[in-house]
């Protein structure tokens, strides 16, 4: 029995193998179920009890060899075959990386970020769930006016089991970014010249025309002495380095509870340069933004002396600018994330 040990044991350790098919043949040999390591014990059974207590120690080593063996054999296995995998990937083509493109509205978004940072304008931005206070009343929207209806607004109940009104302070989300004027002007003394991008949303039925959320950009400029002339000279300066030199501007009276007096400015079609068509409804113009002397209802409202300061205010939905450049037809489209859509928008601006 110690020659068959010896014998196996010399065996055990000259074997070496890389193939599956051998070192399974092997683990059948030793250490299967009528294999060389359970005989062994068998035999063992049989031999004295003086040979037992040398062999007992001999045999459990054989086995733990065996075991041993058997692992790192299997562990060799392991690391060839991923090597193999590993190389015979190197022989396929690799897996280009797919850029992506940033989305429309981004890019006008900086677009009109850039322009108004040339003439001197910081960028800030306010929350999006926003109280009566800072989406309304500060704007001179009095309580119950019906020009609180000009914008359908979605409510926000931080407690689901009260309904509006039931001594709750009521929160919506902004239907506006002019929200973040009062912010601004509650938090500082003018001069201030911002302005703020951002998500707002309103209760409107989805169609190519509507959407329950857009994007707008405010945009504000307090200090002493600040006259409708400098408002409409910034907006000129923006409308021509957006849309080029030869575009055409017009300001039409209009109403707002938080300026006064109150414009609309409208542009020469992009489209048909004002000679008439679908988009602009035969005019010639389209509306692009909303602005005027800020109310001195609002200074006040923000501590802010309106004696001795004035300003002017505006805001303009981005989703408009970007039809009006890119001739996008479904306001839809921003919000699908069709990949077909998104890809046509590449930029240097990246
Ligand atoms: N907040 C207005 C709207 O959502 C847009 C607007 C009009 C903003 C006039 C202004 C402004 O700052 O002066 O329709």
């Amino acid at each position: 029995m110690q020659n068959k040990i010896s014998q196996y044991t010399a065996e055990i350790n000259a074997f070496q193998s890389a193939h599956a098919e051998e070192i399974e043949t092997f683990r059948i040999r030793f250490l299967g179920s009528k294999g060389i390591i359970k005989d062994l014990f068998e035999e063992f059974k049989t031999v004295s009890s003086e040979e037992k207590r040398i062999m007992g120690k001999v045999l459990n080593e054989l086995k733990q060899l065996t075991e041993a063996k058997y692992q790192s054999l299997k562990e060799g296995l392991n690391t060839v075959t991923e090597t193999f995998k590993t190389e015979a990937d190197l022989t396929l083509p690799g897996q280009g990386i797919e850029l992506g493109s940033r989305h429309p509205i981004s890019l006008v978004r900086k677009e009109i970020i850039e322009i108004f940072k040339k003439l001197g304008f910081n960028v800030t931005e306010g929350p999006e769930i926003e109280d009566d206070w800072h989406n309304f009343s500060a704007l001179n929207f009095p309580e119950e006016h019906p020009a609180r209806d000009m914008q359908d607004t979605f409510f926000v109940s931080l407690n689901p089991t009260l309904s509006k009104g039931e001594g709750e302070e009521a929160f919506a989300l902004r239907t506006h970014t002019s929200s973040v004027q009062v912010r601004m002007m509650e938090n500082g003394q003018p001069p201030f010249r911002a302005i703020m991008p951002g998500r707002v949303y309103r209760n409107e039925a989805i169609s190519a025309r509507a959407h329950c959320f857009f994007h707008q950009v405010e945009g504000l400029y307090i200090d002493e002495n600040v006259s409708f002339a400098d408002l409409k000279q910034t907006l000129f300066y923006f409308v021509k380095e957006l849309f080029g030199d030869d575009t055409k501007v017009r300001f039409r009276p209009s109403y707002f509870p938080f300026t006064e007096p109150s414009a609309e400015m409208d542009i020469s079609c992009t489209i048909c340069k004002g000679t008439g068509c679908p988009l602009c409804k035969q005019s010639g113009w389209v509306e692009i933004l909303g602005c005027g002397m800020v109310d001195p209802n609002v200074l006040e409202n923000c501590k802010i002396d309106s004696q001795k300061y004035t300003g002017f205010a505006f805001g303009m939905g981005i989703e408009r600018i970007t039809n009006l450049k890119y001739q996008i037809k479904d306001l839809r489209l921003f919000s699908e994330n069709d990949i077909r859509f998104l890809q046509q928008f590449q930029s240097e601006l990246i």
